[in-house]
């Protein structure tokens, strides 16, 4: 249902025919809803270019204008109001009821997307900042959406220091175990050493040491080095490690609904560092400094620092830069991609400039290919500092999940027990945690405000769901599914249209400026509208069968789209809470 761009194409047709030159014509939305719905504002600019009155000219187009269009009138100087007929909204949203798509503009080739997000360091409990995964996710749904081919990977963090680190802890706690015995012919031990709640001890007591003890950061960059080298037992050791940790971060991606297509890490790409390696050495860009090899991607008119980045270590260790390069050129190969965009804490951002005019100075990656780092703020507690735990720890991604889980679960009904109390609970959960990660702005920093956050008030994930299954039930209750729109004459139901008419440019420019946030804010509007209407109105009692169906129709209108919103932020409904 693209009535909005239809109409703007239309209004651009007509207007030109009455020899005003214009590229396109756009409907704003109205700031003054009771003149009209919509705004018509060019007669201002051909004003200027034709030197005419602007009001003359408003009421040129306006006498042009077809039936779609009621209520036509010239405000100020010339901007010109316009509402649509009840029977063209009639018509486009009935086609929407049943058909989500209609709200969708698919008017481009598609194109194959690899989104890099959630990038959880194995070995490391997820922290509070790994509940930012979320905004990937909704990206790669709000591709699908569009008709786009979303490839998501996880990129586990499982080649970098931290295992290096733990296993020098290890080495330390239980030296007689075989992988430490350069001579050991046997077979390796089919059962990790550590379990992961002892991972959950070892790495942070591990990361303290390094800091205070040199020689133990040496060692445990030398058991790095040796697992990438391929040592027999440090490489088996590695194995185990990553083995214990994964399950764990993806039993936390699993709860979040984030879907990732390839579960690939850092790990799988080191097939490809020496060939990335290689590619740029042959092209010369590669050169050796203090022991390490690298390549400048600094440009003459930078107005910043630009370090080169640093692609192995003399010891042959390869490193961050590294393993991103390589991770790209596997997937130019893999997958030949129109897009590669990474959703990564901002902070990271300086990285993935070196990186990408790393692949654009080398021609590893064409120019037609979109390389994007989509950075994002950081999760803050009421003091406006990193989220914290009572007693000042790091809040790990559980914790959070836990806090969110104890005080929501109390809220539910009292009639709704056991399993099936637990199961509203986790999901009301997660739609808590996504709503209010996915409402701010993707950059800024925002407060988590757990009071504010699980409240059934205002623009909360909970509101929204509940408002859901208000729909639901009424819809249990009324609807036989084939209702439709049969007249508007009422200013609730009104509202909502016209509100719907948005959704188009909405879902358009959410794609478009890679932001969540637009659709959050709608689905919050469309909520409150829905309630608004629910208030004012009796759906039982009505007595004029059309308007009945009607506010029937609505309803489902209201719900398919609402749910398939809340479905682009990965939110599930519940039959009750
Ligand atoms: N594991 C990384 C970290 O926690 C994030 C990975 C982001 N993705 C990437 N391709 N570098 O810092």
């Amino acid at each position: 249902m693209s009535l909005i761009t239809d109409t703007e194409k239309y209004l651009t047709k007509t207007i030109n025919e009455l020899g005003y030159k214009t590229d396109y014509v756009k409907l704003e939305k109205s700031k003054m809803p009771e003149f009209g719905q919509y705004q018509i504002n060019c007669a201002m600019q051909f004003a200027k270019s034709y030197g005419k009155n602007p009001r003359e000219i408003a009421e040129e187009i306006v006498s042009s204008l077809d039936l779609r269009f009621t209520n036509v009138n010239i405000q100020g100087p010339g901007f010109i109001n316009v509402t649509f007929s009840n029977q063209i909204l009639i018509e486009s949203l009935n086609k929407a009821i049943d058909n989500f798509d209609e709200f969708v503009d698919k008017d481009y080739t598609k194109k194959t997307i690899i989104l890099d997000y959630g990038g959880a360091n194995i070995a490391k409990e997820l922290h509070v900042g790994h509940l930012r995964c979320n905004i990937g996710e909704s990206i790669r749904r709000l591709a699908k959406v569009f008709g786009d081919n979303p490839i998501s990977d996880v990129h586990w963090g499982d080649w970098g220091t931290p295992i290096g680190l733990v296993i020098r802890e290890i080495a330390e706690t239980m030296p007689d175990l075989p992988y430490f015995d350069e001579n050991y012919k046997g077979e390796y031990p089919k059962i990790s050493p550590v379990t992961n709640e002892e991972l959950g001890e070892i790495y942070p007591k591990a990361s303290l040491r390094k800091k205070e003890d040199e020689k133990y950061a040496l060692e445990a960059n030398n058991y790095t080095e040796q697992f990438q080298k391929g040592v027999p037992g440090v490489r088996a050791l590695w194995k185990h490690i990553v083995d214990t940790s994964k399950p764990d971060c993806q039993a936390v991606y699993d709860f979040l609904n984030c879907k990732f297509d390839l579960s690939y890490g850092e790990s799988d790409a080191n097939p490809y560092a020496e060939p990335v390696i290689k590619f740029l050495s042959d092209k010369g860009l590669t050169e050796m400094s203090d022991g390490l090899l690298i390549m400048h991607v600094a440009k003459e008119d930078d107005n910043k620092e630009m370090p080169p980045l640093l692609l192995k270590k003399s010891d042959g260790a390869v490193l961050y830069d590294t393993t991103d390069l390589a991770t790209i050129m596997q997937r130019m190969q893999d997958f030949n991609p129109d897009a590669i965009w990474y959703f990564v804490d901002e902070r990271q951002s300086l990285h993935f400039e070196q990186t990408f005019r790393g692949c654009r100075i080398s021609g590893l990656v064409p120019d037609n290919v979109d390389l994007k780092f989509y950075g994002f703020g950081t999760i803050n507690g009421n003091d406006g500092k990193p989220f914290k735990t009572r007693d000042g720890g790091v809040m790990s991604l559980k914790g959070l999940i836990k806090m969110v889980y104890e005080k929501i679960e109390p809220k539910i009904k009292e009639e709704i027990t056991g399993e099936e109390r637990e199961e509203v609970a986790k999901k009301l959960t997660v739609a808590t945690l996504k709503y209010a990660d996915l409402l701010p702005y993707r950059k800024t920093d925002y407060i988590f405000d757990i009071d504010k956050f699980t409240s059934f008030e205002g623009k909360t994930g909970i509101y929204a769901v509940y408002t859901a299954t208000r729909m639901k039930s009424i819809l249990n209750k009324f609807s036989t599914g084939k209702e439709v729109l049969k007249e508007i004459d009422n200013s609730d139901v009104l509202d909502i249209i016209v509100k719907l008419t948005e959704l188009p440019k909405n879902l358009k420019s959410a794609y478009q400026d890679v932001t969540t946030s637009y659709i959050a804010e709608f689905i919050y509007e469309l909520a409150s509208l829905y309630n608004k209407f629910y208030t004012n109105n009796n759906i039982q009692a009505e007595q004029n069968s059309n308007l009945k169906e009607t506010f029937i129709a609505l309803t489902r209108l209201a719900y398919n789209t609402l749910t398939n919103l809340l479905d682009i932020l990965a939110i599930e409904i519940v039959d009750k809470m």
